[in-house]
């Protein structure tokens, strides 16, 4: 039992030193990780649509949610165990929250790593990792098994 929580141990160390040295490569450390949420959510609240919807939740919250949301994107990078929450249940009646603004989200985390990744790559990395989690929400808070159904399909014109 020892032994096998040991090997899981080293397993784990083992996974974080090929995600660090994955970062290094792209340019990426904490102080990236720092800067880009505080860019990113610097620009969300300034944001029109976006802005209001986060506001109404997080007012008077910010500071613990720029801290959790910097743990979260470190465990991301760096797979480092920083983050342990559960964001589908965080994201569950949040008012207003529709899926056009997962859209907005995207878009203007896309513009924040453009504006600011360290290479193109440590770019194109945080962008799929985002796309891919925005998707996985998505799917828990909007999917709807009736969209699936073919005969709501819209039938294409005959060629
Ligand atoms: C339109 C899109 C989104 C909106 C409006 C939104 C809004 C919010 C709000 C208001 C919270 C704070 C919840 C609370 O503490 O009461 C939150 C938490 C969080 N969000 Fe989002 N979010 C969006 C998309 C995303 C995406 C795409 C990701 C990941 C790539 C993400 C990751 C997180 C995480 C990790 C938390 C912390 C959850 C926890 O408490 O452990 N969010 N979000």
């Amino acid at each position: 039992m020892d032994r096998e929580l040991s090997g899981r141990a080293a397993h784990m160390a083992e996974i974080g030193r090929k995600a660090e040295v994955q970062m290094a490569e792209m340019g990426v450390d904490d102080a990236f990780v720092d800067r880009l949420v505080e860019t990113f959510y610097g620009r969300i609240v300034e944001h029109p649509t976006l802005g209001p919807v986060f506001e109404a939740r997080l007012s008077g919250r910010w500071p613990e949610h720029m801290a959790k949301m910097k743990r979260f994107w470190s465990s991301i990078a760096f797979k480092n165990g920083a983050y342990a929450g559960k964001p589908v249940q965080a994201h569950s009646g949040i008012d207003g929250l529709q899926q056009e603004l997962f859209h907005q989200w995207l878009t203007l985390f896309a513009e924040t790593l453009r504006d600011i990744a360290p290479s193109p790559e440590a770019g194109a990395w945080f962008m799929a990792s985002a796309e891919r989690i925005a998707r996985s929400l998505m799917l828990s808070l909007f999917y709807n098994p009736a969209d699936d159904d073919p005969a709501l399909r819209p039938k294409l014109p005959a060629a």
